[in-house]
């Protein structure tokens, strides 16, 4: 027996030790009883940190639709697969059942295929939170297409930043949005990304709000008339478990973003085995992930691990607040939900409309709740536990990346006692360690470092689209033979980990990862800037927001300051998106810097949070006398 689904504490214990004794004979046990594969693996891992090189399950042959989709088509195929909840309350809910998504995934793709798409093309997917968003991804994996989804808020510059870094032949998107009371012009966006897009050849629209946009000729055509023309069965392209499934951009602290490659095997494997046991799935529950398929949560806990377990998982087009901030628990009661899963920043927005709207509400199918992107504060965690969970529904404070795949350290639901704040226990197969700033792992509890993995997991990511040697770079050259985080953690006394958050340049807004770089950059362009530097710091709903420094070139001249602050972020709005917008700006004349040139951050950020109690040590700088002065602008203006 495999243990695929985890029951009791000591049962954790066993298997946890048992996945780190001997993990080829652990991962080999759960691929080989729950999926179906065209032909069995050669070798279960092979693996160099140096390199860095994984592989797992190589030799094995497979398609993911056929585990997502075709084998529960005999057992389950009358059970919903999709459950699309719309943007408009009023609009009627869609079921879409196992063999109904069969057929979806299959003509769209043989209308991909139809238009030339093969096997290691790659397929941009630009896309509103709509059924075909989930069949585009689907209908890609089909026929062996790599898929680059980009969330539909990014803007044009940021759409094509990525369509050129992947090279993406082709582009599914829609006539435009929803996003509760207003729409979005995607067609648009697309249009003037594709100005500076010469690899894209083709683009098929989704019609979704009816608007008037423009098709050009050649390039853009209607999706549904394909799909209506298109063979409703599509032979699955045999894959090999280590070919890419698909690419998927996430921020750096510096430079583009890195186009996160994950291949098919592995992370089938891992993102099934992990669905299972952190949301304790079983045959008639209702699951609800919240967040948005063009991040890697979507991917991994929306579309590929829920379909992989045969389970309903609902999609939702809208945002909280619309038409009211009762929307996600009038979904949660119109469908019974059973597991639902969100983010910090999206409880704490929910906390703040108060404890009265909750009452309309029934929430009784909860059974669990799970939230991930970014530390919980213990606030929220008791807001959620006390009035959603209503202190019967374990809480998984589930900590990942886009890099890792799949979730990492999370309690499991009726197995491990959970602690508020805390992400809890590795998930079998993962070894974490803390290290210090001189490299060493820290062993023992109650201790304090960077997190590192010691061990390669399936869904670890294998490369970043054509730069391996900037994965090298970004995660494992900072400690020797170690898959390094970019987070700091803590261990406490008996061994739990609590997650404190980012040690690198990236700050995490309202869940989303920005690099402090790139928004520098974009600001930089404004023709007034000479120079600028970002900062995070605390905010009640967004978890961290964006404070920005900036130089002028010509301090003599009296412009405007408020007119400057809406052009600097209508910079960055173009050039990133709304998410990326500064919540304060401060013009100074300097900024701290140390004798090589570097800006301290540690300081800015502690004059942002208000916090000058304490700045440490200054005497490092090549002109600590600005420090005073910013203090003096910030905190007397504050
Ligand atoms: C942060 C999201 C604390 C962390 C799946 C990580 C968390 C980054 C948690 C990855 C959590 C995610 N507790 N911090 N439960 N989950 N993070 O790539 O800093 O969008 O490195 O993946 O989010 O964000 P990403």
């Amino acid at each position: 027996m495999s243990h695929y689904s985890i029951k009791h504490i000591e049962e954790y214990w066993q298997i946890y030790r048992k996945s780190v004794r001997n993990p080829e004979a652990f991962w080999e046990e759960i691929a080989e009883e729950h999926f179906l594969w065209r032909k069995k693996w050669d070798n279960v891992l092979s693996w160099d940190f140096k390199k860095p090189e994984v592989k797992w399950f190589e030799g094995a042959q497979l398609n993911i639709t056929e585990n997502c989709i075709d084998r529960h088509i005999y057992t389950r195929g009358n059970k919903t697969a999709i459950l699309f909840e719309p943007n408009n309350p009023n609009e009627p809910a869609e079921h879409i059942t196992y063999k109904k998504l069969h057929e979806r995934v299959c003509r769209m793709a043989n209308v991909l295929k139809s238009k030339g798409i093969k096997k290691g093309d790659r397929v941009c997917i630009y896309l509103p939170m709509i059924p075909e968003l989930a069949v585009a991804v689907l209908a890609c994996a089909r026929i062996g297409a790599i898929h680059s989804v980009v969330f539909a808020g990014f803007s044009s510059t940021a759409l094509a930043t990525r369509i050129n870094d992947s090279e993406c032949k082709l582009v599914i998107t829609s006539d435009g949005s929803y996003r509760g009371p207003k729409t979005i012009d995607l067609k648009g966006i697309v249009d003037d990304a594709l100005e500076t897009c010469p690899c894209v050849e083709k683009v098929l629209v989704v019609k979704r709000i009816q608007s008037e946009i423009q098709m050009k000729e050649g390039r853009d055509e209607w999706l549904q008339p394909l799909l209506n023309e298109a063979y409703s069965d599509c032979v699955p392209e045999i894959m090999n478990a280590e070919d890419p499934l698909f690419i998927l951009y996430t921020s750096g602290s510096t430079g583009k973003p890195k186009g996160m490659v994950h291949t098919t095997g592995g992370y089938m494997v891992y993102t099934a085995y992990t669905f299972k046991n952190i949301f304790q799935y079983r045959e008639e529950d209702v699951y609800w992930c919240t967040a948005d398929i063009g991040w890697i949560t979507g991917h991994s806990y929306i579309v590929y691990g829920p379909l992989a377990n045969g389970a309903t998982t609902v999609m939702f087009e809208g945002v909280p607040s619309y038409p009211d901030y009762g929307r996600f628990w009038d979904i949660v009661q119109k469908h019974k939900v059973n597991q639902f899963y969100t983010a910090p920043t999206a409880i704490r927005a929910l906390a703040k409309e108060g404890v009265e709207i909750l009452e309309k509400y029934d929430l009784s199918s909860i059974k669990l709740l799970g939230t991930v992107g970014e530390p919980i504060n213990e606030e929220a965690w008791h807001w959620y536990d006390d009035n959603i969970g209503k202190r019967k529904s374990p809480i998984v404070d589930t900590w990942w990346q886009t890099e890792t795949g799949g979730v990492m350290i999370s309690p499991i639901p009726y197995v491990t006692p959970t602690k508020p704040t805390y992400a809890t226990l590795p998930f079998p197969g993962i070894q974490p360690a803390l290290m210090n700033e001189l490299g060493e792992e820290i062993k023992g509890n109650q201790v304090e470092g960077r997190l590192c993995i010691k061990f390669p997991w399936p869904s670890i990511a294998r490369t970043i689209w054509g730069d391996h040697n900037r994965y090298k770079d970004t995660y494992f050259s900072a400690f020797e033979n170690m898959y390094f985080t970019g987070d700091g953690a803590l261990r406490d006394e008996v061994g739990y980990y609590r997650i404190t958050g980012r040690v690198d340049d990236v700050i995490i807004v309202s869940g989303h990862n920005l690099g402090t770089a790139p928004i520098e950059d974009a600001i930089n362009e404004h023709p007034a800037v000479a120079e600028s530097a970002i900062v995070g710091y605390p905010h009640d709903i967004k978890g961290n927001a964006l404070f920005g420094y900036v130089i002028l070139k010509d301090t003599g001249e009296s412009r405007n300051h408020d007119n400057l602050r809406k052009e600097i972020n209508q910079i960055i709005t173009e050039q990133i998106g709304p998410i990326a917008k500064l919540d304060q700006i401060q013009f100074t004349s300097d900024l701290p810097k140390t004798r090589s040139g570097k800006i301290m951050r540690r300081i800015l950020r502690k004059i942002a949070s208000n916090d000058i109690s304490n700045l440490g040590d200054t005497s490092t700088l090549l002109n600590p006398e600005v420090v005073e002065k910013i203090i003096d602008q910030v905190i007397v203006k504050a």
